[in-house]
This record gives structure tokens, C-alpha cells and sequence, in this order.
């Protein structure tokens, strides 16, 4: 593997500090806790990932079962789905130094692969920042959702997708 070339491997918890910097420093609008991002990477590890690059972190792509309609919202401690049909992408951020590699769609397809083993529906996600031009080149297509899920991010679009 050449270390220059950036690369998914399994989130573990030392990341969570990693995590909560690179997200809140991404998302100045979308501040989240140190435990909202831990009690999503511990509600599915298997989920959840970082990108290395030359030995650094660079980004992390954090997603958990989630209900059809109803996935956690921003900030959200304690989320317990009554119905777990989708594994929710909650958050996938790059650092600059990441983006252009072909991450997203390799992390589409791991998460994919934790869906299928729960035979669960498909994947979902809440597009914010204006990324609802570029999830459906992933087979991501607007969805209903409940509402204050939606606000709780001021604003976003509800997506998902079949496996
Ligand atoms: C969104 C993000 C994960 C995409 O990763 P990436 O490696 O940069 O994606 P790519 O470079 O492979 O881009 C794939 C395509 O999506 C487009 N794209 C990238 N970021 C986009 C954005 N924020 N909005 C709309 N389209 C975007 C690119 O222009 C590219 O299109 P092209 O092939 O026609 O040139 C990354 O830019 C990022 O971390 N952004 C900040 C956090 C964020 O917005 N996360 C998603 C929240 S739902």
C-alpha cells in the first residue's frame, strides 16, 4: 500500500479525538459533541471508518443503523432506531489532502456490505452543503423524512438507496 495514496482502514476509538477535530473544523455550521460522535461509532463500529494518508488521518466516514425516515439527528447522544432498516451515513468528511481518490465510493461499498449482512433495506444519508447534486451519481435519490431530523442540521435533503 503506498502510504501517499490516501486509504480506508476500521475506526477504532482512539480516533474519536481525530474525528470530533476534523468534523467540527469541516462543519463550522454542524457542531457536534465528542459523545455524539461516540456513541455513533460505538452503536456500529463495523461502520465506520478512517482514511489514512502517509500515516496521518484525513479524513473519517462515520454511519450506524437507522430507521427509514428517521436517522439521528445532528448532535444526537442517545439514538435507539425501533425499526433498523438502513445503515445511516451519518458523516462522511475528507481533509483537503483526500479528496479526489475515489474514497466515497469505496466507502459506499463497505457500508453496503454491513447492510447486506443485517439484510437491511439499503443505505441512507441527510446531504447538506449542497451535496445533494452528488449523492445520486452513488444511486442516492430524495426520500421523506421527519422534519425536525431535517432541521436539526438546518436544513439538508433526506436521501437513500437500495443495496
Ligand atoms: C463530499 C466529499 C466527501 C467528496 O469527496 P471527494 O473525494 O472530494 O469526491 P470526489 O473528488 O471524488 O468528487 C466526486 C464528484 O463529486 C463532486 N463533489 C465533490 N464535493 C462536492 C460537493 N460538496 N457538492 C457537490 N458536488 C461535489 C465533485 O465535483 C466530483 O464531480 P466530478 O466527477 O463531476 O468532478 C468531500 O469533498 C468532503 O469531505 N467535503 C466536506 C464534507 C462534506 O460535504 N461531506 C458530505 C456531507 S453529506
Amino acid at each position: 500500500m503506498n502510504p501517499a495514496i490516501p486509504a480506508w482502514r476500521p475506526m477504532r476509538e482512539a480516533d474519536l479525538g481525530f474525528v470530533d477535530r476534523l468534523g467540527n473544523s469541516i462543519y463550522p455550521d454542524h457542531v457536534e459533541s465528542f459523545a455524539a460522535f461516540a456513541a455513533k461509532f460505538r452503536a456500529c463500529p463495523e461502520a465506520c471508518l478512517v482514511a489514512e494518508k502517509g500515516g496521518r488521518g484525513a479524513g473519517y466516514c462515520l454511519a450506524l443503523p437507522a430507521d427509514a425516515g428517521n436517522p439521528p439527528r445532528l448532535d444526537q447522544v442517545r439514538y435507539v432506531p425501533a425499526k433498523p432498516a438502513f445503515i445511516h451515513l451519518h458523516d462522511i468528511a475528507l481533509s483537503e489532502a483526500a479528496r479526489g481518490h475515489g474514497l466515497v465510493p469505496l466507502a459506499i461499498e463497505r457500508l453496503a456490505e454491513v447492510a447486506r449482512a443485517r439484510s437491511f433495506a439499503g443505505l441512507s444519508l441527510i446531504a447538506v452543503m449542497g451535496t445533494e447534486t452528488m449523492w445520486p451519481r452513488y444511486g442516492f435519490k430524495p426520500a421523506p423524512c421527519d422534519r425536525a431530523v431535517i432541521a436539526s442540521f438546518g436544513g439538508g435533503v433526506y436521501m437513500n438507496r437500495p443495496l
